[in-house]
Protein backbone atom coordinates (compact mmCIF):
# COMPACT_ATOMS: atom_id res chain seq x y z
CA UNK A 1 0.00 0.00 0.00
CA UNK A 2 1.34 3.36 -0.77
CA UNK A 3 2.49 5.61 2.27
CA UNK A 4 4.59 8.75 3.08
CA UNK A 5 6.58 8.22 5.50
CA UNK A 6 8.42 10.95 7.80
CA UNK A 7 10.87 8.94 9.62
CA UNK A 8 12.30 10.99 12.83
CA UNK A 9 16.40 10.46 13.23
CA UNK A 10 16.63 8.66 10.07
CA UNK A 11 20.55 9.34 10.25
CA UNK A 12 20.78 7.55 13.46
CA UNK A 13 22.20 4.22 13.52
CA UNK A 14 18.68 2.27 13.36
CA UNK A 15 17.27 4.93 11.24
CA UNK A 16 19.59 4.44 8.34
CA UNK A 17 19.36 1.12 8.44
CA UNK A 18 14.92 1.81 7.94
CA UNK A 19 15.61 4.51 5.59
CA UNK A 20 17.86 1.81 3.50
CA UNK A 21 15.26 -1.22 4.12
CA UNK A 22 12.37 0.94 2.82
CA UNK A 23 13.97 2.12 -0.11
CA UNK A 24 15.01 -1.37 -1.00
CA UNK A 25 11.93 -3.18 0.00
CA UNK A 26 9.20 -0.88 0.01
CA UNK A 27 8.98 0.60 -3.61
CA UNK A 28 5.71 2.09 -3.16
CA UNK A 29 6.66 4.40 0.41
CA UNK A 30 7.95 7.86 0.01
CA UNK A 31 10.27 8.72 3.11
CA UNK A 32 10.91 11.90 4.22
CA UNK A 33 14.04 11.92 6.94
CA UNK A 34 14.12 14.88 9.19
CA UNK A 35 16.73 14.64 11.42
CA UNK A 36 18.86 17.10 13.51
CA UNK A 37 22.34 15.82 13.19
CA UNK A 38 23.79 15.74 16.33
CA UNK A 39 26.71 14.12 16.98
CA UNK A 40 24.96 10.31 16.24
CA UNK A 41 23.52 11.64 13.42
CA UNK A 42 25.55 10.99 10.36
CA UNK A 43 24.28 11.61 6.58
CA UNK A 44 27.42 10.25 5.14
CA UNK A 45 25.79 7.01 5.85
CA UNK A 46 22.96 7.33 3.12
CA UNK A 47 25.31 9.10 0.60
CA UNK A 48 24.45 5.94 -1.74
CA UNK A 49 20.99 6.66 -1.72
CA UNK A 50 20.24 10.33 -1.31
CA UNK A 51 19.80 10.97 -5.12
CA UNK A 52 17.04 8.15 -4.67
CA UNK A 53 13.53 9.50 -5.83
CA UNK A 54 11.72 8.77 -3.41
CA UNK A 55 13.96 9.96 -0.34
CA UNK A 56 13.98 13.42 0.85
CA UNK A 57 16.36 14.57 3.71
CA UNK A 58 15.12 17.80 6.02
CA UNK A 59 17.62 18.59 8.32
CA UNK A 60 15.56 19.69 11.78
CA UNK A 61 14.16 19.57 15.25
CA UNK A 62 11.36 17.67 15.98
CA UNK A 63 10.45 19.95 18.97
CA UNK A 64 10.52 22.41 15.78
CA UNK A 65 6.70 22.68 15.40
CA UNK A 66 6.57 25.37 12.52
CA UNK A 67 8.78 22.69 10.59
CA UNK A 68 6.88 19.45 11.14
CA UNK A 69 3.46 21.38 10.43
CA UNK A 70 4.98 22.52 7.11
CA UNK A 71 6.52 18.91 6.48
CA UNK A 72 2.98 17.17 7.33
CA UNK A 73 1.47 19.88 4.55
CA UNK A 74 3.73 19.78 1.65
CA UNK A 75 4.39 15.90 1.76
CA UNK A 76 0.34 15.06 2.79
CA UNK A 77 2.34 12.71 5.43
CA UNK A 78 0.14 9.32 6.49
CA UNK A 79 2.65 7.75 8.37
CA UNK A 80 5.43 8.72 11.17
CA UNK A 81 7.88 6.24 12.28
CA UNK A 82 9.90 8.17 14.97
CA UNK A 83 13.21 7.34 15.97
CA UNK A 84 14.69 10.51 16.68
CA UNK A 85 16.24 10.46 20.43
CA UNK A 86 19.12 11.22 22.92
CA UNK A 87 19.50 7.35 22.88
CA UNK A 88 22.82 6.64 25.27
CA UNK A 89 22.10 6.17 28.71
CA UNK A 90 25.66 7.06 30.36
CA UNK A 91 25.52 10.34 28.36
CA UNK A 92 21.57 10.47 30.00
CA UNK A 93 23.77 10.25 33.22
CA UNK A 94 26.01 13.12 33.02
CA UNK A 95 23.58 15.38 30.80
CA UNK A 96 20.08 14.60 31.12
CA UNK A 97 18.17 18.41 30.23
CA UNK A 98 18.71 17.25 26.21
CA UNK A 99 17.25 13.74 26.82
CA UNK A 100 14.24 15.23 28.15
CA UNK A 101 13.67 18.01 25.93
CA UNK A 102 13.85 15.53 22.60
CA UNK A 103 12.50 12.41 23.72
CA UNK A 104 9.49 14.31 25.78
CA UNK A 105 9.12 17.54 24.25
CA UNK A 106 10.22 16.47 20.63
CA UNK A 107 7.76 13.57 20.49
CA UNK A 108 5.12 15.85 22.19
CA UNK A 109 5.55 18.34 19.46
CA UNK A 110 5.17 15.37 16.87
CA UNK A 111 1.82 14.55 18.40
CA UNK A 112 0.62 17.59 18.47
CA UNK A 113 0.91 18.15 14.50
CA UNK A 114 -0.20 14.76 13.95
CA UNK A 115 -3.32 14.83 15.95
CA UNK A 116 -4.00 18.82 14.30
CA UNK A 117 -3.16 17.38 10.64
CA UNK A 118 -5.24 14.15 10.84
CA UNK A 119 -7.93 14.51 13.56
CA UNK A 120 -8.63 18.39 12.98
CA UNK A 121 -9.91 20.40 10.60
CA UNK A 122 -12.12 18.03 9.40
CA UNK A 123 -9.38 16.28 7.91
CA UNK A 124 -9.50 12.22 7.66
CA UNK A 125 -7.04 9.68 9.79
CA UNK A 126 -8.13 7.26 7.90
CA UNK A 127 -4.87 5.05 6.81
CA UNK A 128 -2.69 7.22 8.96
CA UNK A 129 -0.21 5.61 11.44
CA UNK A 130 2.41 7.42 14.01
CA UNK A 131 4.86 4.63 15.22
CA UNK A 132 7.02 5.20 18.68
CA UNK A 133 9.95 3.50 18.69
CA UNK A 134 10.56 2.65 22.12
CA UNK A 135 12.69 0.32 24.45
CA UNK A 136 12.24 -2.28 26.68
CA UNK A 137 14.21 -0.15 29.43
CA UNK A 138 10.68 1.71 30.16
CA UNK A 139 10.34 -1.91 32.16
CA UNK A 140 13.47 -1.63 34.44
CA UNK A 141 15.55 -4.27 35.43
CA UNK A 142 14.76 -8.28 35.42
CA UNK A 143 16.49 -10.61 38.40
CA UNK A 144 17.75 -14.35 37.25
CA UNK A 145 14.11 -15.40 35.87
CA UNK A 146 11.38 -14.31 33.54
CA UNK A 147 10.99 -11.90 30.54
CA UNK A 148 9.66 -8.39 30.09
CA UNK A 149 5.78 -9.14 28.43
CA UNK A 150 3.62 -5.81 27.02
CA UNK A 151 1.73 -6.20 30.44
CA UNK A 152 4.73 -5.72 32.30
CA UNK A 153 4.36 -2.18 34.83
CA UNK A 154 6.64 0.26 33.70
CA UNK A 155 9.74 1.16 36.16
CA UNK A 156 12.80 3.13 34.62
CA UNK A 157 15.66 3.35 36.65
CA UNK A 158 17.75 5.67 34.40
CA UNK A 159 17.17 9.65 32.46
CA UNK A 160 17.23 7.79 29.40
CA UNK A 161 14.59 5.29 29.83
CA UNK A 162 12.61 7.50 32.26
CA UNK A 163 12.60 9.91 29.40
CA UNK A 164 11.66 7.35 26.84
CA UNK A 165 8.48 5.81 29.46
CA UNK A 166 7.71 9.29 29.77
CA UNK A 167 7.18 9.85 25.64
CA UNK A 168 5.35 6.05 25.72
CA UNK A 169 3.08 7.81 28.30
CA UNK A 170 2.19 10.68 26.03
CA UNK A 171 1.57 8.42 22.81
CA UNK A 172 -0.99 6.04 24.80
CA UNK A 173 -3.03 9.27 26.03
CA UNK A 174 -3.12 10.71 22.84
CA UNK A 175 -4.70 7.13 21.41
CA UNK A 176 -7.06 6.99 24.69
CA UNK A 177 -7.38 10.60 24.87
CA UNK A 178 -8.12 11.42 20.84
CA UNK A 179 -7.74 8.79 19.33
CA UNK A 180 -4.71 9.17 17.41
CA UNK A 181 -3.64 6.27 15.26
CA UNK A 182 -0.64 5.36 17.22
CA UNK A 183 1.45 1.73 17.95
CA UNK A 184 4.44 1.83 20.03
CA UNK A 185 7.06 -0.92 19.54
CA UNK A 186 9.60 -1.75 22.32
CA UNK A 187 12.97 -2.84 21.60
CA UNK A 188 15.87 -4.95 22.94
CA UNK A 189 19.89 -3.82 22.53
CA UNK A 190 20.40 -3.77 18.73
CA UNK A 191 23.33 -4.50 16.84
CA UNK A 192 24.82 -3.86 13.65
CA UNK A 193 25.95 -1.53 10.62
CA UNK A 194 26.28 1.89 11.57
CA UNK A 195 25.74 2.10 15.20
CA UNK A 196 27.68 4.76 16.85
CA UNK A 197 30.95 3.31 18.74
CA UNK A 198 29.61 5.03 22.50
CA UNK A 199 27.83 1.88 22.46
CA UNK A 200 29.55 -1.87 23.57
CA UNK A 201 29.63 -3.21 20.92
CA UNK A 202 31.06 -0.77 17.68
CA UNK A 203 33.32 0.29 20.67
CA UNK A 204 34.42 -3.10 21.53
CA UNK A 205 35.22 -3.85 17.63
CA UNK A 206 37.33 0.10 17.42
CA UNK A 207 39.07 -0.45 20.50
CA UNK A 208 40.66 -4.31 20.02
CA UNK A 209 41.03 -3.85 16.21
CA UNK A 210 43.46 -0.38 18.02
CA UNK A 211 44.77 -2.77 21.02
CA UNK A 212 43.37 -0.05 22.84
CA UNK A 213 41.81 -1.66 26.53
CA UNK A 214 38.03 -2.75 26.15
CA UNK A 215 36.25 -1.01 29.61
CA UNK A 216 33.71 -3.55 30.98
CA UNK A 217 31.61 -2.13 33.58
CA UNK A 218 31.32 -3.85 36.63
CA UNK A 219 31.76 -7.37 37.16
CA UNK A 220 31.18 -7.81 33.21
CA UNK A 221 28.10 -9.99 34.87
CA UNK A 222 25.10 -7.75 32.88
CA UNK A 223 22.30 -9.25 30.80
CA UNK A 224 21.14 -7.83 27.74
CA UNK A 225 19.07 -9.45 24.82
CA UNK A 226 20.57 -8.95 21.31
CA UNK A 227 18.82 -8.32 18.21
CA UNK A 228 20.28 -7.51 14.50
CA UNK A 229 19.26 -4.41 13.34
CA UNK A 230 17.93 -5.44 9.87
CA UNK A 231 15.88 -8.11 11.98
CA UNK A 232 14.30 -5.05 14.39
CA UNK A 233 13.64 -3.02 11.24
CA UNK A 234 11.94 -5.65 9.12
CA UNK A 235 9.55 -5.63 12.72
CA UNK A 236 8.90 -1.97 12.80
CA UNK A 237 7.75 -2.07 8.95
CA UNK A 238 5.73 -5.33 9.83
CA UNK A 239 3.66 -3.48 12.51
CA UNK A 240 3.39 -0.26 10.43
CA UNK A 241 1.82 -2.26 7.73
CA UNK A 242 -0.10 -4.85 10.32
CA UNK A 243 -0.67 -3.72 13.74
CA UNK A 244 -3.47 -2.83 15.53
CA UNK A 245 -3.48 0.66 16.58
CA UNK A 246 -3.46 1.66 20.22
CA UNK A 247 -1.62 -1.29 20.87
CA UNK A 248 2.46 -2.06 21.66
CA UNK A 249 4.70 -4.95 20.27
CA UNK A 250 8.11 -5.75 22.03
CA UNK A 251 10.84 -6.92 19.98
CA UNK A 252 13.64 -9.13 20.83
CA UNK A 253 16.17 -11.61 19.39
CA UNK A 254 15.94 -14.34 22.02
CA UNK A 255 19.89 -14.06 22.82
CA UNK A 256 20.45 -13.14 25.98
CA UNK A 257 24.19 -12.86 27.08
CA UNK A 258 26.33 -11.37 29.58
CA UNK A 259 28.32 -8.16 28.54
CA UNK A 260 31.74 -10.42 29.27
CA UNK A 261 30.41 -13.19 27.16
CA UNK A 262 29.96 -10.35 24.19
CA UNK A 263 33.13 -8.88 24.67
CA UNK A 264 35.16 -12.16 24.73
CA UNK A 265 33.48 -13.43 21.22
CA UNK A 266 34.34 -10.28 19.84
CA UNK A 267 37.68 -10.79 20.66
CA UNK A 268 37.94 -14.44 19.72
CA UNK A 269 36.47 -13.46 16.27
CA UNK A 270 38.55 -10.73 15.64
CA UNK A 271 41.80 -12.90 16.70
CA UNK A 272 40.41 -15.07 14.08
CA UNK A 273 39.59 -12.56 11.28
CA UNK A 274 42.52 -10.39 11.51
CA UNK A 275 45.35 -12.28 13.13
CA UNK A 276 46.50 -11.45 17.12
CA UNK A 277 47.93 -8.31 18.72
CA UNK A 278 51.06 -6.90 17.12
CA UNK A 279 52.56 -8.13 21.02
CA UNK A 280 51.68 -11.66 19.79
CA UNK A 281 48.28 -11.80 22.56
CA UNK A 282 45.29 -12.42 22.35
CA UNK A 283 42.42 -9.61 22.19
CA UNK A 284 41.05 -10.92 25.63
CA UNK A 285 44.50 -9.49 27.25
CA UNK A 286 41.91 -6.06 26.43
CA UNK A 287 39.79 -6.47 28.84
CA UNK A 288 39.63 -4.21 31.71
CA UNK A 289 37.01 -3.53 34.11
CA UNK A 290 36.35 -0.44 35.01
CA UNK A 291 33.57 1.44 37.59
CA UNK A 292 30.13 0.36 37.19
CA UNK A 293 27.74 2.24 35.50
CA UNK A 294 25.02 4.22 37.97
CA UNK A 295 22.14 2.40 38.66
CA UNK A 296 23.18 -0.10 36.13
CA UNK A 297 20.11 -2.11 35.17
CA UNK A 298 21.37 -6.50 35.23
CA UNK A 299 18.99 -8.02 32.91
CA UNK A 300 17.14 -7.56 30.66
CA UNK A 301 15.04 -10.06 28.23
CA UNK A 302 12.13 -10.03 26.18
CA UNK A 303 9.07 -12.16 25.61
CA UNK A 304 8.04 -11.68 21.99
CA UNK A 305 5.45 -14.03 21.92
CA UNK A 306 2.69 -11.61 20.71
CA UNK A 307 4.22 -9.84 17.77
CA UNK A 308 5.34 -13.38 16.59
CA UNK A 309 1.19 -14.46 16.93
CA UNK A 310 -0.30 -11.39 16.37
CA UNK A 311 1.61 -10.44 13.23
CA UNK A 312 3.94 -13.56 12.18
CA UNK A 313 7.43 -11.74 13.48
CA UNK A 314 10.30 -13.58 14.41
CA UNK A 315 13.86 -12.55 13.70
CA UNK A 316 16.14 -14.46 10.92
CA UNK A 317 19.46 -13.99 12.33
CA UNK A 318 21.10 -16.07 15.05
CA UNK A 319 23.63 -14.15 17.25
CA UNK A 320 26.29 -16.07 15.75
CA UNK A 321 24.92 -14.87 12.20
CA UNK A 322 24.22 -11.15 13.06
CA UNK A 323 27.82 -10.81 14.78
CA UNK A 324 29.41 -12.60 11.74
CA UNK A 325 27.76 -9.75 9.63
CA UNK A 326 28.81 -6.98 11.90
CA UNK A 327 32.18 -7.68 12.22
CA UNK A 328 32.47 -7.95 8.76
CA UNK A 329 30.92 -4.93 7.54
CA UNK A 330 32.59 -3.14 10.32
CA UNK A 331 36.08 -4.41 8.93
CA UNK A 332 35.51 -3.50 5.53
CA UNK A 333 34.00 -0.46 6.37
CA UNK A 334 37.05 0.84 8.06
CA UNK A 335 36.95 4.70 6.72
CA UNK A 336 33.57 4.93 8.18
CA UNK A 337 34.97 4.30 11.29
CA UNK A 338 37.40 6.57 11.00
CA UNK A 339 35.54 9.58 10.42
CA UNK A 340 33.59 9.16 13.00
CA UNK A 341 36.18 8.93 15.51
CA UNK A 342 38.44 11.69 14.29
CA UNK A 343 34.92 13.87 13.75
CA UNK A 344 35.43 14.18 10.05
CA UNK A 345 32.31 12.63 9.28
CA UNK A 346 30.63 16.02 10.07
CA UNK A 347 32.35 17.94 7.69
CA UNK A 348 29.96 16.15 4.54
CA UNK A 349 26.65 17.87 5.74
CA UNK A 350 28.66 21.15 7.41
CA UNK A 351 29.49 21.90 3.58
CA UNK A 352 25.35 21.78 2.85
CA UNK A 353 24.33 22.74 6.15
CA UNK A 354 26.53 24.64 8.51
CA UNK A 355 27.58 23.53 11.63
P1 LIG B 1 20.97 7.16 17.59
O1 LIG B 1 21.42 7.92 18.78
O2 LIG B 1 21.96 6.37 16.82
O3 LIG B 1 20.27 8.17 16.55
C1 LIG B 1 19.39 9.18 16.96
C2 LIG B 1 19.11 10.07 15.75
O4 LIG B 1 18.15 11.07 16.15
C3 LIG B 1 20.35 10.83 15.25
O5 LIG B 1 20.41 10.79 13.84
C4 LIG B 1 20.12 12.25 15.74
O6 LIG B 1 20.74 13.23 14.90
C5 LIG B 1 18.61 12.35 15.70
N1 LIG B 1 18.08 13.36 16.61
C6 LIG B 1 18.40 13.53 17.91
N2 LIG B 1 17.72 14.58 18.43
C7 LIG B 1 16.92 15.06 17.43
C8 LIG B 1 15.98 16.11 17.35
N3 LIG B 1 15.71 16.90 18.39
N4 LIG B 1 15.34 16.32 16.17
C9 LIG B 1 15.61 15.53 15.08
N5 LIG B 1 16.50 14.53 15.11
C10 LIG B 1 17.16 14.30 16.27
O7 LIG B 1 19.76 6.25 18.09
P2 LIG B 1 19.39 4.75 17.68
O8 LIG B 1 20.23 3.82 18.44
O9 LIG B 1 19.30 4.67 16.20
O10 LIG B 1 17.91 4.66 18.30
C11 LIG B 1 16.80 5.13 17.55
C12 LIG B 1 15.54 4.99 18.41
O11 LIG B 1 15.36 3.63 18.77
C13 LIG B 1 15.58 5.77 19.71
O12 LIG B 1 14.30 6.32 19.92
C14 LIG B 1 15.91 4.73 20.77
O13 LIG B 1 15.35 5.10 22.01
C15 LIG B 1 15.22 3.53 20.18
N6 LIG B 1 15.84 2.22 20.54
C16 LIG B 1 17.18 2.00 20.34
C17 LIG B 1 17.71 0.75 20.62
C18 LIG B 1 19.17 0.45 20.40
O14 LIG B 1 19.64 -0.61 20.79
N7 LIG B 1 19.94 1.32 19.76
C19 LIG B 1 16.88 -0.26 21.13
C20 LIG B 1 15.52 0.02 21.35
C21 LIG B 1 15.01 1.25 21.04
O1 LIG C 1 17.78 -2.15 25.63
C1 LIG C 1 17.65 -1.21 24.61
C2 LIG C 1 18.66 -0.09 24.81
O2 LIG C 1 19.93 -0.62 24.45
C3 LIG C 1 18.33 1.14 23.98
O3 LIG C 1 17.11 1.69 24.40
C4 LIG C 1 19.44 2.20 24.11
O4 LIG C 1 19.19 3.29 23.25
C5 LIG C 1 20.77 1.55 23.71
O5 LIG C 1 21.82 2.47 23.92
C6 LIG C 1 21.01 0.28 24.54
O6 LIG C 1 21.26 0.61 25.92
P1 LIG C 1 22.41 -0.11 26.79
O7 LIG C 1 22.78 0.80 27.89
O8 LIG C 1 22.01 -1.49 27.14
O9 LIG C 1 23.58 -0.19 25.65
P2 LIG C 1 25.16 0.05 25.75
O10 LIG C 1 25.72 -0.40 24.44
O11 LIG C 1 25.48 1.41 26.23
O12 LIG C 1 25.60 -0.97 26.88
C7 LIG C 1 25.35 -2.37 26.75
C8 LIG C 1 25.84 -3.02 28.03
O13 LIG C 1 27.27 -2.96 28.06
C9 LIG C 1 25.37 -2.35 29.30
O14 LIG C 1 25.13 -3.32 30.30
C10 LIG C 1 26.54 -1.47 29.71
C11 LIG C 1 27.74 -2.25 29.21
N1 LIG C 1 28.91 -1.46 28.78
C12 LIG C 1 28.70 -0.44 27.90
C13 LIG C 1 29.76 0.32 27.44
C14 LIG C 1 29.52 1.49 26.49
C15 LIG C 1 30.19 -1.80 29.21
O15 LIG C 1 30.37 -2.73 29.99
N2 LIG C 1 31.24 -1.05 28.74
C16 LIG C 1 31.07 0.01 27.89
O16 LIG C 1 32.08 0.67 27.52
Amino acid sequence: MKKTVLVTGGCGFIGVNFVRLLLEDHTDWQVINLDKLTYAGNLQSLKSIEDNSRYTFVRGDICDQELVTSLFTKYQIDTVVHFAAESHVDRSITGPAEFIQTNIVGTFTLLEVAKKQWLQENKSSTGCRFLHVSTDEVYGSLGEEGYFTEKTSYDPRSPYSASKSSSDHLVRAYFHTYGLPILITNCSNNYGPYQFPEKLIPLVLNNALQGKELPVYGDGGNVRDWLYVRDHCEAIARVVEQGTVGQSYNIGGHNEKRNLEVVELLCDMLDEKVGLLKSGEPRRSLITFVKDRLGHDRRYAIDAGKIAEELGWTPKFTFETGMDKTVEWYLENRPWMESVMDGSYTQYYETMYGK
